[in-house]
């Protein structure tokens, strides 16, 4: 397995619209071993979730995984690895909740966003089979901030209030 580059804030790719992939081509043993690798490179870079324009390829794939001992989001409940492709989010209600979100690709920066709490999701495993489920709570949050890269956003579009933003190091101290 390889340890990708994680693009930072500015590169172009992270603002493209990432294409879909087609079951066949998923099937790919170039498809497999890129997923792998993202697997591999959220992991070593304690990710809590890792698209796949973030490492200069824009399809439509993000892997998303919370450990319980994950050192940038103690506060976050685990996830269990999840390998989306296709994403579709559709929001449940109105109901939003506001948390500090940051991003592998803005190095040392957090800020409020307001998220939806409840979301249907559905999309293809790795192996292309489809999947419906929902996610709730900040585990809706980490399902939106990924899916937005898929779209070519980064979450500091969507803070509303810009004097929330801070470093990690502000956000242990003044704001947890
Ligand atoms: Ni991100």
């Amino acid at each position: 397995m390889t340890i990708l580059k994680i693009a930072t804030i500015g590169h172009p790719v992270l603002r493209q619209i990432a294409r879909p992939l087609d079951r066949e081509e998923l099937r790919q043993p170039k498809w497999q071993q890129f997923i792998d690798d993202l697997v591999e490179t959220m992991r070593d870079a304690d990710g809590a979730g890792l698209a796949a324009n973030q490492v200069y390829a824009p399809v439509r794939i993000c892997a998303i995984e919370v450990r319980a001992d994950n050192p940038r989001y103690p506060e976050k409940k685990p996830i269990p690895l999840t390998i989306l492709v296709n994403p579709v989010l559709t929001p449940i209600g109105d109901e939003t909740l506001e948390s500090y979100e940051g991003c592998l690709s803005v190095p040392d920066l957090r800020g409020k966003v307001s998220r939806y709490s409840h979301l249907d999701v559905s999309y293809l495993d790795r192996e292309g089979n489809p999947h419906a489920i929902q996610a709730h709570g900040i585990q809706a949050v980490t399902y939106q901030h990924e899916c937005d890269h898929l779209d070519g956003k980064l979450f500091i579009d969507r803070v509303t209030d810009t004097s929330t933003l801070t470093s990690w190091k502000n956000y242990r101290r003044h704001h947890k």
